[in-house]
């Protein structure tokens, strides 16, 4: 796998959000994505772009084209310091929230991406890296 290009973001507040999603819908258009898959891609991101913002107070948003055996690929990752999760395989989940909600962020986002990736440890933050591919389910 090779990295083709790569760009941060700060995620900090909401408003935040828009151009970050706008960047991504870009650059998976640019790979030749389907509407579809931009649309699956940007929806996970929200959804972890959120959950940095509720609990960790914000982090950074790394958007990278990839490519593997000739097909490309747009790989996000969202990284914060925050509190982390202590019980991954809850958290992962259809319905569970610590903080009151419908808890189908993760989840949701897994569904929407091929590939998924959570590593977090508790006291020293989460890491969610997910990857759509060009021509991707
Ligand atoms: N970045 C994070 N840092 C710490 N805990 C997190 C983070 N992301 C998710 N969690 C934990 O995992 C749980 C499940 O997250 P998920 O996004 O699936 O649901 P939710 O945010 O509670 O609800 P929804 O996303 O449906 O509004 C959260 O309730 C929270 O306890
Ligand atoms: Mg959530």
């Amino acid at each position: 796998m090779m990295i083709l290009s790569k760009e941060s973001f700060e995620i900090k507040r909401e408003q935040d959000f828009i151009l970050f999603r706008n960047r991504a819908k870009e650059v998976a258009a640019k790979i030749g994505m389907s509407q579809v898959g931009q649309t699956k891609l940007i929806t996970a991101a929200t959804e972890l772009m959120r959950n940095m913002l509720r609990y960790a107070d914000g982090g950074t948003g790394i958007m990278e084209i990839i490519i593997n055996n000739n097909v490309k690929g747009i790989r996000l990752t969202f990284a914060d310091t925050g509190p982390g999760i202590a019980n991954i395989a809850q958290a992962m989940q259809d319905g569970f929230s610590s903080g009151n909600s419908l808890g189908l962020g993760l989840p949701g986002a897994k569904r929407l991406s091929n590939e998924f990736n959570l590593q977090s440890e508790p006291g020293k933050g989460t890491t969610v890296t997910i990857i759509r591919w060009k021509n991707g389910s």
